[in-house]
């Protein structure tokens, strides 16, 4: 089954002191490109949408039937996680109703009693079908799809609350924000990270991937961070591919602005993107 929740990779990963990456999907190219790079490293791979995302490309439904068609019709073998990113209260039970393997429920602008009712609910609806679930404790900085969040730290007694709920994977925050890193950002913060990953044996989730210097990464990982969230970084390869072959004056040439030619360095630039950041999380092939 390739297809599957993410219990037990994850749980894999953090014992392993590696980590697995969770590439945010856009579309067909992006899903194709995310599906090739896990296929051509043959390692397991999460594919996630945000619900912005999601609500892009006609709604869950539709993007667990093409990321599950495009498993098939590219012939994925190896294991792959279908998951939602930042889920509201609803949409993490829209997601579970679509057959998402995995959910995020993102309850860190809520009163903390009530994230914590929230996760609890969440994970009980998500278990009994196997479904794996993803909580966050502190918010993570920056803004995503309308998620915006100051960047605190994650405490770590809230954080032991939310791990006994019995979520799967815990998104803690650390200094780590979405987007683009200003230029006097000050780095991860190692101190809370040895506090919370003492503290708890759940694997922890880094977002806000996209920039964060490769040392950096490398040491969050040996110190628990099992599951690296990377979107910004896909975009602005993509952007950059595109804007590359207009510049060039390639859609002038032999129709080249047909869709398919255009799209294909773009697509190409996501793949080596998401084949570069497996290879810095040193996801073992299987
Ligand atoms: P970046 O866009 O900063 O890589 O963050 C991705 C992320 O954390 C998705 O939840």
């Amino acid at each position: 089954m390739v297809l599957t929740n993410g219990n037990e990779m994850f749980k894999a990963a953090r014992d392993g002191q590696y980590a697995i990456g969770a590439f945010n999907t856009n579309n067909l190219e992006w899903t194709r490109a995310i599906l090739a790079a896990g296929q051509a490293t043959n390692t397991p791979i999460l594919i996630q949408t945000s619900m912005g995302a999601g609500k892009y490309m006609g709604g869950y439904k539709l993007v667990q039937n093409l990321v599950a068609n495009t498993i098939e019709s590219m012939n994925i073998t190896v294991p792959v996680v279908m998951h939602l990113d930042h889920g509201n209260y609803e949409a993490a039970k829209e997601a579970i109703e679509a057959g998402y393997n995995s959910v995020m429920f993102d309850g860190h602008d809520l009163p903390f009693e009530e994230n914590l009712e929230k996760t609890k609910e969440i994970v009980k609806l998500a278990h009994a079908k196997g479904i794996s679930v993803e909580g966050e404790v502190g918010s993570i900085g920056g803004e995503e799809d309308g998620i915006v969040g100051a960047g605190e730290l994650a405490d770590v007694e809230e954080a032991k609350q939310l791990a006994a709920t019995g979520v799967d994977y815990l998104a803690v925050g650390i200094g780590n924000i979405h987007g683009v890193y200003p230029e006097n950002w000050t780095g991860l913060n190692f101190d809370r990270l040895k506090e919370l990953a003492d503290a708890i044996d759940t694997p922890l989730v880094l977002h806000g991937g996209s920039g964060i210097p490769k040392e950096q990464i490398v040491k969050a990982i040996s110190m628990g961070i099992a599951k690296v969230n990377v979107n910004t970084e896909q975009q602005i390869a993509w952007s950059d591919a595109v804007k590359e072959y207009y510049n060039a004056g390639n859609d002038k040439k032999e129709k080249g602005f047909d869709p398919r030619k255009v799209l294909a360095p773009g697509t190409k630039a996501i793949q080596d993107t998401v084949e570069s950041r497996i290879d810095w999380f040193g996801t073992p092939s299987i």
